[in-house]
């Protein structure tokens, strides 16, 4: 069963009187439970596709569909809802709110679904994230790998289907970088789907499947094994 199916994305951008074409007919599908790699050069079109696979822009043409429904022409409304409820991003610059402590920033998005705080649930993320000790740390206090290890538990709080990452790991140093994808596999392994954008090739081989865009057009879909998960 495809968890995200997109077919002939068009993205056109205007800038002034000039137009520039950013996504020309992308179409991919991702299982449930697939872990899928993006990687293209600088300005390819990998964040205005991942936006619109998280339904947070639409597209020029073509359509989007989440479990077989399709969800192009959504009402906000239910496009909130949906979001909220099945998927979780993940960007590069982490976005923490700097006055929060870790264990706040994981449960900020309880707030908007209305859900009040389990602190079971929160502290067993913040352990399977190797972060019980830092709970009560504000951001400041805290690495690049830990701050986005934080932001990773954030967007699994409100238990998502899909993990939708934009450069994660374009702040962080190797070890981090690596730190990041194992974790990436270890939930993975829990059935959760991972989309993942990355500049890096070696860590890109880590998911299931690396796709490859190239001027808003898919140039390549391989199939990888993984050794390590
Ligand atoms: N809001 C926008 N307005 C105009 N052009 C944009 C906008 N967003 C992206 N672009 C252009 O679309 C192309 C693809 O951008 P993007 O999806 O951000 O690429 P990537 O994430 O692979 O670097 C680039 O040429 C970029 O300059
Ligand atoms: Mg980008």
């Amino acid at each position: 069963m495809n968890l995200i199916e997109a077919q002939d994305l068009s993205k056109v951008y205007h800038r002034g009187s000039e137009e520039i074409h950013a996504l020309k007919g992308v179409s991919l599908s991702v299982k449930a439970g697939e872990f899928v790699s993006i990687v293209g050069p600088s300005g390819s079109g990998k964040t205005g596709l991942l936006n619109i696979l998280g339904l947070l822009d639409d597209p020029s043409g073509g359509s989007v569909k989440v479990h077989g429904t399709d969800v192009t022409h959504l009402k906000e409304k239910q496009r909130v809802v949906l979001r909220r409820d099945t998927i979780g991003f993940v960007f590069q610059q982490f976005f923490l709110i700097p006055t929060m402590t870790a264990r706040e920033n994981l449960e900020l998005p309880l707030l908007f679904s209305r859900t009040k705080p389990d602190p079971k649930k929160t502290e067993s993320i913040l352990e399977m994230l190797g972060l019980a000790h830092r709970g009560d740390h504000l951001p400041y206090q805290l690495s690049g790998g830990e701050m986005q290890r934080v932001a990773i538990g954030r967007a699994l709080m409100n238990d998502p289907e899909v993990i939708l990452a934009d450069e994660p790991t374009g702040n962080l140093d190797s070890v981090s970088s690596e730190m990041i994808y194992n974790l990436f596999r270890e939930l993975r392994n829990k059935g959760l789907t991972l989309i993942v954008v990355t500049h890096n090739t070696d860590l890109a081989k880590r998911a299931d499947r690396v796709i490859t865009i190239r001027d808003g057009i898919l140039t390549e879909n391989e199939q990888v094994c993984c050794p390590c998960s």
